[in-house]
């Protein structure tokens, strides 16, 4: 049985030590990306998201493509994106 997990949120994982943010838009559809804007440093998971994936940074509200990482509008670099695998037994991140 596959764990309910609500669509629209952001989750903040720690995996060896990196902060890791998944963004559920559905159950079939989660992102996953380092957690700390290049910008400044706040914790993107604090964020929201929007109709376009994008998720917006509560500090200074850049927008980065939670699929690619690119930020909406050249501000900051790119985030850093982690594929996810389904497996029989759950959700799996692929580490470097
Ligand atoms: S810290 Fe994220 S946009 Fe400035």
């Amino acid at each position: 049985m596959e764990p309910h997990i609500p669509a629209n949120r952001m989750l903040h994982i720690k995996v060896r030590g990196t902060s890791i943010c998944l963004a559920v838009f559905s159950k079939d559809d989660i992102k996953a990306f380092q957690n700390v804007c290049p910008h400044r440093g706040a914790f993107l998971s604090q964020g929201s998201l929007n109709f376009q994936q994008e998720v917006v940074c509560p500090l200074h509200a850049y927008r980065y493509h939670c699929g690619n990482g690119r930020e909406a509008e050249n501000r900051s670099p790119s985030l850093r994106i982690y594929t996810l695998l389904w497996q029989a037994d759950g959700l799996y991140i692929q580490w470097p």
